[in-house]
């Protein structure tokens, strides 16, 4: 079964600028009225300075005036679903803290899990606050 978030990640997934791994990822984010923002990869030949498709994708939301998301779906050509790295799992958490997050390749395995289970004990503005 499709699903619309995910077919926004694979399409976008094919955009990825990443000539140096040619490990292509999509991102698509859902905001809380529906609207679809997506983002791919960006790699460099200053390979740190790497950008990453779930980063890219909260960026382009933040600078939409985009600030919380309640789904979010990642996809890759990999025999299981790739999970986020450490980096974008801490933006995530602090733009999409409640979402749904799916997982997905491109053979239809989708594996569903929270923003929550990803991050536990995760740090936020709630400490800088406290
Ligand atoms: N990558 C992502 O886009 N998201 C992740 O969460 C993990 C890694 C990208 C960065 C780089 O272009 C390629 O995958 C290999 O690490």
């Amino acid at each position: 079964m499709t699903h619309p978030l995910i077919d926004a990640a694979i399409a976008v997934r094919l955009k990825a600028f990443a000539p140096y791994s040619r490990f292509q990822v999509g991102a698509a984010l859902e905001a809380d009225d529906g609207t679809i923002i997506v983002g791919c990869n960006v790699e460099s030949a200053s390979y740190g300075l790497t950008l990453c498709a779930e980063r890219v994708a909260i960026c382009k939301g933040v600078s939409e005036g985009i600030r919380q998301f309640r789904r979010v779906a990642i996809v890759t050509d990999t025999p299981q679903p790739t999970a986020p790295c450490g980096a974008c799992r801490q933006l995530l958490w602090e733009f999409a803290p409640e979402a749904e997050v799916l997982l997905a390749n491109l053979t239809g395995t989708v594996v569903r899990f929270t923003m929550r289970e990803l991050l536990p004990y995760a740090f936020d503005a709630k400490q800088l606050n406290s």
